[in-house]
């Protein structure tokens, strides 16, 4: 799976976060470095103007974390089918939707609901939806000609749309994938959740540095413990969480991420020892250590935590 750049027809990105009023960030950082007294006839005061993503809500995340070779996310190919089969599940920091939708297509969920704290990012989220839903009953009508003809067909599916490649949809089966998948634009850790709100299976794949690096450890705790209370028991909540190395690299993104870079106390490698002893997770597997087809710094472990049957919430 490869999107570089949004289709032609795909709604315009906005740069930065647009649903989140609250914490007001500057999105845009002044660039090309030092600036004045270069004597160049006025252009060097059309200063580059840098596009930064406080939120990891980059437009163009699959382009650079995926090797283009690759005809998957990695990490669909290390997830077991048992988490997701008929089961009602949540991607949260879901960005464009396309682990989402790869997720729905390829386990077959009974539901999955993404949610990005970024309005641009759910509506090409929605956009992908629509794009594969047609696929899928394009894949339903060609299962159908095929088996009435034997003369190659033209729209194939893998021809149409190459970069929506996660999962198979191929295989004839219809399930339609629009009435599994569905979207909302939503700050995860401000938001509150309805006691009617339960999953099965909450995924949270490359997001907790965001939310350490602009809510700080509180962010953390709130996330972890939000997660207990929406899983079911006998739930599995999955993590790939940022190594601490890489929060130094993103810690300039705000004042706010600045700040929190200072103080925080709760380093990832904490985090197991957290949603073990003090959230109420039973047990952990790690899933991976090495991911193939994933660029690199981007092959990072997964961490599959178990919630058992009768444990209640934590306080
Ligand atoms: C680096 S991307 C990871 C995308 C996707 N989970 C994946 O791994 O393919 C981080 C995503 O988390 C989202 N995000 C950050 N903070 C969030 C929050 N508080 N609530 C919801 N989404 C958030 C960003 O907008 C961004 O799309």
């Amino acid at each position: 799976m490869a999107t570089t750049t949004a289709p032609e027809d795909a709604p315009s990105a906005a740069k930065g976060a647009k649903g989140e009023a609250k914490r007001k960030q500057s999105n845009w950082r002044g660039g090309g470095g030092g600036g004045g007294g270069r004597g160049d006839g006025g252009q060097g005061q059309k200063r580059k103007r840098k596009e930064v993503f406080v939120y990891g809500n980059y437009r163009n995340y699959y382009g650079y974390r995926i090797d283009r070779n690759v005809d998957e996310d990695p990490r669909l190919k290390i997830f077991k089918r048992e988490w997701f089969e008929s089961k009602d599940c949540l991607d949260i920091g879901c960005n464009q939707g396309l682990v989402t939708i790869g997720l729905a297509a390829k386990f077959k969920c009974q539901s999955i609901l993404g949610v990005d704290i970024d309005s641009g990012l759910i509506e090409t989220a929605n956009w992908n939806l629509r794009r594969m839903s047609r696929l899928d009953k394009v894949v339903v009508e060609n299962t159908k000609a095929h088996k009435s003809s034997d003369s190659p067909s033209e729209s194939c599916p893998e021809k149409v749309a190459p970069e929506i490649s996660n999962g198979d949809i191929s295989n004839g089966s219809h399930h339609d994938i629009f009435k599994v998948v569905s979207f909302r634009r939503e700050n995860f850790v401000d938001s509150m959740c309805t006691s009617s709100e339960q999953y099965d299976t909450i995924v949270c794949l490359s997001v907790t540095k965001w939310i350490h690096l602009n809510w700080g450890d509180d962010g953390i705790i709130t996330l972890f413990v939000k997660i207990w209370r929406l899983l079911r028991p006998g739930g599995v909540f999955i993590m790939e969480p940022q190594p601490w190395t890489s929060y130094r690299r993103n810690r300039l993104v705000s004042e706010v991420a600045k700040e929190n870079f200072n103080t925080i106390l709760i380093h990832p490698d904490k985090f197991r020892e957290i949603l073990l002893d003090k959230i109420g997770f039973r047990s952990v597997e790690v899933v991976t250590d090495k991911l193939e087809g994933a660029v690199t710094g981007f092959d990072r472990p997964i961490e599959v935590y178990h919630k058992v049957m009768g444990t209640g919430s934590s306080s």
